[in-house]
């Protein structure tokens, strides 16, 4: 991937330390509890990004245990081709895709791929898409069934019936899919929030009340690109969904305003969009993310995982901090900023 800015590292040693305490011996800093589910490291590797599961472990040194949760590609009812060529094109300091939710199918994926996963290396989640409220309802119960440790409801998918709107765009519909969805499952419930929205701690706060246990934040944001020799749209489907990372301030503001609404139902975030590094990954849980994923970065970079562990365990040790959960949401604000849109 090309990298049109240079990028400004952010020092791994700010000036005021946390909280000091001594590790003890044989401490897991990196480890904690996502509802309840152990993880070990506080990176999620993404949907889409890691095919179901297996796709990395071909690789020499990947290793699934270096993730805390793996996310697999996002499943409808039935099996999907996805969208016509093009499907992905690189952008400065990120990429557009529009794959069209390729899949076999959540029948395929429940008694073919699952049982070839090792739930002993790492957790792994399910990741949800319907193009009806009856469609994610009936992918969550088919999960539900089956070891899979959590569902990701991506309420990014086009809706149909209203003549395809993404359900995520909209907070009343957004809470109809996952209470929905909750009536169906006791397994810990995701709802993966959309940043094409005015906003998001509304969606996010209809979402608690509707029965999440988590938010992911943030799904990629809508772009195009053109050909000019053409005059085309490069994307087949002419719009694509950007990530990498030219959307991380973005994404960061998002979880910081979700964070707000989440905090005091302790309700956590998984903090994503554009995290090429262990300083990206400290600044999403700074401002609120008890976990933290990488999509796009692997694509250059699929031994992310172990650098980016390396980097924030290092960080804790320099400020003293026996745990990942100490840093979560400790970002110093000054009382009168204002929230809302002003630059310059
Ligand atoms: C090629 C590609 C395919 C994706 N497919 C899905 C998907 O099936 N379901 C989903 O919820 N998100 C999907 N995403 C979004 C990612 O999971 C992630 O939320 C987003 O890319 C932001 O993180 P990143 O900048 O680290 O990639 C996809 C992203 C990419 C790049």
């Amino acid at each position: 991937m090309r990298y049109a800015i240079i990028r400004a590292m952010p020092t791994l040693k700010p000036e005021t330390p946390g909280h000091r305490a001594a590790a003890a011996p044989g401490a897991q800093p990196l480890s904690l509890a996502f509802c309840g589910l152990p993880f070990s490291s506080p990176i999620v590797l993404l949907s889409g990004c890691v095919g179901f599961g297996e796709e990395y472990t071909r690789i020499e040194g990947f290793s699934n245990r270096d993730a805390g949760a793996i996310v697999l590609k996002g499943t409808t009812g039935k099996p999907r081709l996805g969208n016509p060529p093009h499907r992905v094109y690189e952008t400065p300091a990120g990429m557009l895709n529009a794959i069209g939710l390729q899949n076999p199918g959540v029948d395929h994926v429940v008694h073919e791929i699952l049982p070839q996963l090792d739930f002993s290396e790492t957790r792994f989640i399910a990741n949800v898409c319907g193009s009806t409220i009856e469609e994610y309802v009936e992918v969550t119960r088919r999960f539900d069934e089956s070891p899979i440790d959590a569902v990701e409801i991506n309420i990014s998918c086009p809706n149909v019936r209203e003549g395809g709107v993404a359900f995520g765009n909209y907070p009343d519909m957004s809470a109809q899919v996952i209470a929905a969805c909750r009536r169906v499952t006791a397994k810990p419930l995701i709802a993966k929030l959309s940043p094409n929205q005015t906003d998001i701690r509304e969606n996010a706060r209809r979402c608690i009340e509707a029965g999440a246990d988590a938010l992911a934040v943030i799904n990629t944001i809508m772009g195009m690109a053109i050909d000019v020799r053409t005059r085309r749209p490069v994307i087949g489907n002419v719009q694509g969904g950007l990530s990498g990372p030219a959307i991380k301030p973005i994404a960061l503001l998002k979880v910081h305003q979700v964070y707000e609404v989440a905090r005091p139902h302790k309700v956590p975030i998984i903090g994503q969009g554009g995290i090429t590094s262990a300083a990206d990954a400290l600044e999403f849980l700074i401002a609120g993310a008890t976990a933290v994923g990488i999509g796009t970065a692997l694509f250059y970079d699929p031994m992310i995982c172990k650098r980016v562990n390396e980097g924030i365990a290092e960080y804790l040790r320099g400020q003293g901090l026996v745990s990942v959960g100490e840093l979560v949401g400790t970002l110093a604000t000054r009382s009168d900023t204002l929230d809302c849109a002003v630059s310059g």
